[in-house]
């Protein structure tokens, strides 16, 4: 199995994963001749699906958590704001019962690399980006030896985190160009307004609504509401600032194109002084597939490869199965561990390449 972009979707491809749009099942696994639907599937803004094909075959890329909790958190999630905007209370319920089932998979889990976060079209990204927001951080809190109810209370938090932009103005929350200085104020409000909201609903915590006022809170004070430094912020809100800023610049936005995770870790990286907690960064990264299964790279020798399995600690350094010679002659596909060949490295990932850097078939 791996990931491709419409523009690679060729006849021999099959859907390898189901795909939804706003709770409906859109395309089932298994469907062939997928260029039939790619004009559609753009339309609904979906540029990213999964298929198997012969040089993927036998690639898993396990996720932490099953494609059924993300999708019953994301409906739990716009019943609760649905809720919320008719009656002005929040049942948080339904928050408490999908935070427990995101808890028991990810401990289930345990040693699956974070590979990929939701693929879900721009116009789903509120609800997929909370969800993904709240795996990451509870990854994180894994790590740290969190108990079950820290861990349930940094849950409710995190998938909450956002929920004060239900009351601002969609025009300019879902405004698809850069946001004027006005316009980028009235954004912010999102966490003052969400912990007012979450103060409205009995089941959630005072922790858990600390994450939504103060999730982008800086350690250098540069952040807002309120401009908190170092230790005056919960760990809980620096550790979903990480996962919220790792999301968002991995997932397709309606004004820019999702950035490979290896270059949206550089980004943690080279913004940690200041802005995020250092040793909740290294955690963090720690746990991703900056080269996720499935994805295409190219190596330092010119050869393009797909990304096969992960080396535990070693990143940079996946299992690869290279297709296609530096030359662009195609190959029997065959495997190069670079934790075993460490003359070779891997010089640019999928994304990169599917930009149109790179000529491939
Ligand atoms: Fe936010
Ligand atoms: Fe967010």
């Amino acid at each position: 199995m791996r990931l491709v972009s419409l523009a690679m979707i060729t006849e021999e491809m099959v859907l390898a994963q189901p795909i939804y749009y706003a709770d409906n099942l859109i395309l089932k696994e298994g469907v062939t001749n997928l260029n039939r639907f790619t004009k559609r599937l753009k339309s609904l803004g979906i540029d990213l699906v999964y298929i198997y094909d012969e040089i993927s075959d036998g690639i898993e890329i396990p996720d932490v958590i099953s494609n059924e909790t993300r999708a019953t958190c994301k409906r739990v999630l716009q019943d609760t704001v649905d809720r919320f905007l008719v009656e002005d209370s929040m049942d948080g319920e339904g928050i408490v019962n999908v935070a427990d089932c995101v808890i028991r998979e990810i401990l289930q889990n345990k040693d699956v690399q974070l590979n990929l976060n939701d693929i879900s079209s721009a116009d789903e990204y509120t609800l997929a980006h909370s969800v993904s927001t709240t795996v990451y951080a509870l990854v994180i809190a894994k790590e740290l030896n969190y108990n079950k109810s820290l861990m349930n209370k940094l849950a409710i938090g995190a998938l909450l985190h956002d929920v004060g932009k239900v009351a601002l103005d969609r025009n300019i929350v879902f405004k698809p160009d850069r946001l004027t200085d006005e316009e980028y104020k009235h954004v912010q409000l999102h966490a003052q307004k969400g912990y007012e909201i979450l103060k409205k609903c009995n089941e959630i915590t005072e922790l858990s609504r600390i994450i939504a006022l103060t999730h982008h809170e800086r350690i250098n004070g540069a952040g807002y509401p309120k401009g908190l430094q170092g230790s005056e912020i919960h760990q809980f809100s620096k550790i979903v600032a990480i996962a919220d800023v790792y999301d968002a610049l991995t997932s397709e936005r309606c004004y820019r194109k999702k950035w490979p995770a290896h270059r949206a870790a550089d980004y943690l990286v080279e913004n940690t002084e200041g802005q995020f907690d250092v040793e909740l960064v290294s955690i963090f990264l720690k746990q991703i597939a900056l080269f996720p299964n499935g994805s295409m790279v190219q190596l330092s020798n010119g050869d393009i490869a797909l990304v096969e399995r992960q080396n535990k600690n070693m990143p940079l350094r996946p299992v690869v199965r290279v297709f296609q010679k530096g030359n662009g002659n195609k190959v029997k596909p065959y495997h190069v561990n670079l934790m075993e060949d460490l003359s070779i490295t891997i010089l640019q990932s999928e994304l990169e390449l599917q930009d149109g850097k790179n000529n491939l078939a």
